[in-house]
């Protein structure tokens, strides 16, 4: 039997939606959001340039770690994995992979690409456009399952934010200092980590396959606290989407030496 909207056991409704209210309007702002996110990075890591800043140590997010052999000297924190690349593919290959991998893969931004981009639906009490709903249960929707896995991959580049983030307290003279751009490096990395840790799989992880929380109180703690973020994690995804072009858009302005950096302390 089908369920669509159209089918002969729902209400005959000739009008398209009874709401009344500007229904259309969230899913309008937040595709042009994501619209805005995807053209910036995907120039961004085309860019292959201006994403580090040796005399304060800034390493924008985008293209951290620096793995390749391309990356231009001191921006290599660990090690290089990734052979020298041709100018047109992204030194920024891996991160973006993982990076877009999770994101992509959010329930939160499932949500809002169904809303915006397919209109599945566009809105409660909007009728879809499609006649036939098989969920993610198909190829290639069935992949979004992967993502457990981009929390583990999130996670790990989150570690490797924080210790740029150290690094970035770096003065000219070589020891201790602050800058504009350390303090934007780190009120993103805060933003990042609220979005990882809000994560449903993060939830998940910390307080899943457990039978009862008495005899587990240390992760019924993590449990508590990740479920406080948790009800806040579609503000934690569009908040942290824009800390990191800002931050990113920052370092590649002082790196290009557009502007410069601010500095508080050396
Ligand atoms: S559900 Fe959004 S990051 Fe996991």
């Amino acid at each position: 039997m089908t369920t669509s909207v159209g089918a002969k056991s729902r209400a005959q409704i000739p009008a398209r939606t009874l709401r009344t209210d500007r229904w259309w309007r969230p899913p309008v702002v937040t595709g042009a959001v994501l619209a805005f996110f995807i053209v910036y990075a995907t120039g961004r890591i085309f860019m292959n340039d201006y994403y580090w800043v040796p005399e304060f140590q800034y390493l924008t997010p985008v293209y951290s770690p620096c793995v390749s052999e391309s990356c231009v000297p001191g921006s290599v924190h660990f090690f290089t994995i990734l052979p020298a690349m041709p100018v047109f593919i992204p030194i920024a290959l891996i991160t973006f992979a993982i990076l877009a991998g999770f994101r992509g893969t959010c329930y939160y931004y499932r949500k809002a690409g169904y809303r915006s981009f397919f209109l599945a639906p566009a809105a409660c009490a909007v009728p879809e456009p499609h006649k036939k709903y098989t969920g993610e249960s198909r190829f290639p929707l069935v992949l979004l399952n992967a993502h457990r896995y981009f929390f583990y991959g999130a996670v790990l580049f989150g570690l490797i934010n924080i210790y740029d983030g150290v690094l970035a307290f770096h003065g000219k003279d070589g020891g201790f200092g602050i800058g504009l751009g350390t303090l934007i490096i780190w009120v993103n990395l805060v933003m990042l980590w609220g979005y990882t840790l809000s994560c449903h799989a993060c939830r998940h992880i910390v307080g899943g396959k457990l039978k009862n929380f008495s005899k587990h109180p240390l992760r019924y703690a993590y449990w508590n606290f990740v479920s406080k973020l948790n009800a806040r994690h579609a503000q934690f995804a569009m908040i942290s989407l824009f800390t990191v072009i800002f931050t990113d858009a920052y370092i590649m302005a002082v790196s290009a030496g557009w502007i410069s950096d601010l500095r508080f302390v050396n």
